[in-house]
């Protein structure tokens, strides 16, 4: 780490001698820019990989754009490095890691055995958002899969993504580049306020296209289970898997409970408070009376609000007290920006946030998903 010297106060105040101070330094935000059907990266772009590229076969951690979320990526190969990941998330060392690789040939080299399920679902969706979990080589570090016998891979579909790994010839360890338990970060903004003064460089490639994590799919149980949803939904799975695939949430705000007769062992990371804003959050299926009762006991209210045209909705907006949020009504834009609102509504110094509920259908389990996590 960096340091530098402030003159002229001493430890004791009492001489004039220059005291070392160290000072987190502010990481490299480096602009990356790829559009689809450009051959080779602007010069810009290529060096700013370049850089990232030597910075993680260095050990370093370096926090990276994909399809999905930011995530704070570093050598998956390398112990020292993957737990500068823990440290610097503040992640119980229980919480195993998605391991980005390139391609299919990189993730054999990864695991002990390769599935059906788990080719088929590879030559189906990768590169993009879905991760894998299989049983894991010993060529994959314990601290990567926190002593499992198991291991998550993913093949990203963002160009620069997937450049960075093929240059750092290295599969990248990388959790999304939030604080532990924090909102994942769908903006280098919102990484550099997360972690910013504890990694060394960010890479800057705009709002992510999903605005979700990745489906969380495992593939060493038969029926394969979906340990998280996500963008790649249940349908597509079985229909490009020509199987039917286990999936479950939690029907109410009870992190990692599952419903009723769910005997499930759901994905470590899933058991725990996750994707919480700061400012309270509650769902609602009332939420117009609710907040009038909030405002009435002197609260300030953030409202994410699933129909922002109706009446009495917009004469409660007139109150000072009450910031309403028109959200999306189609599943892929409201996932795509909802991380963004919590992150923007978490600055606004407001006392609780209040949620509608969304819609019941499977399209809707994402984001059912998360919003239930974020009301823990
Ligand atoms: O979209 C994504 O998946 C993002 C981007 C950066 O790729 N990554 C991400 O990582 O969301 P993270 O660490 O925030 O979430 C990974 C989830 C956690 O719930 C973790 O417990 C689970 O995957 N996981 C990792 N390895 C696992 C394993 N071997 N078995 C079961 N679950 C695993
Ligand atoms: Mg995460």
């Amino acid at each position: 780490m960096p340091s530098c010297s402030v003159f002229p106060v001493s430890a004791t105040g009492n001489d004039m001698t220059p005291v070392p101070v160290h000072r987190p330094a502010l990481p490299i935000l480096a602009t990356v820019n790829w559009p689809e059907g450009a051959g080779t990266p602007d010069p810009a772009t290529a060096a700013a990989l370049a850089a990232a590229a030597e910075k993680l076969t260095n050990g370093q951690l370096v926090a990276i754009p994909t399809e999905t979320v930011y995530g704070l990526a570093a050598n998956a190969t390398d112990p020292d490095a993957v737990a500068g990941i823990f440290q610097a998330k503040g992640r119980p060392a229980t919480n195993p890691l998605i391991v980005h690789v390139s391609d299919e040939s990189m993730a054999l080299t990864l695991v002990s055995q390769w599935p059906d399920i788990a080719q088929k679902a590879a030559a189906a969706f990768w590169p993009g958002p879905l991760t894998l979990v299989v049983p894991k080589a010993d060529a994959v570090p314990d601290i990567v899969t926190a002593g499992g016998r198991t291991v998550a891979l993913r093949c990203p579909s963002l160009k620069v993504t997937h450049q960075l790994i093929k240059l750092s010839q290295r599969p990248l360890a990388a959790p999304s580049a939030n604080r532990s338990e924090a909102v994942s970060p769908t903006t280098a903004q919102h990484v550099l306020e997360g972690l910013g003064n504890r990694i060394g460089m960010i890479l800057d490639n705009g709002p992510c296209e999903h605005g979700l994590e990745s489906t969380v799919l495992d593939c060493t149980v038969n029926p394969p289970k979906i340990l998280r949803p996500g963008p790649i939904s249940a349908v597509q799975l079985e229909q490009a898997l020509g199987i039917s695939v286990y999936s479950s949430e939690p029907e109410t705000s009870g992190a990692g409970q599952g419903s009723g007769s769910d005997t499930v062992l759901r994905s470590p990371g899933t058991q725990q408070r996750h994707y919480a804003p700061r400012t309270q959050l509650t769902l609602s299926k009332n939420a117009h009376s609710v907040i009038t009762q909030l405002i009435q006991d002197g609260h300030r209210v953030g409202w994410l609000c699933n129909s922002p045209e109706e009446s009495a909705v917009q004469t409660l907006a007139k109150s000072p007290e009450v910031l309403v949020i028109p959200m999306p009504k189609d599943p892929t834009a409201y996932a795509r920006s909802l991380y963004a609102t919590l992150h923007a509504l978490d600055q606004r110094g407001l006392g609780r946030l209040i949620v509608d509920a969304v819609p019941s259908g499977p399209e809707w389990a994402a984001v059912r998903d998360r919003l239930n996590r974020a009301a823990t």
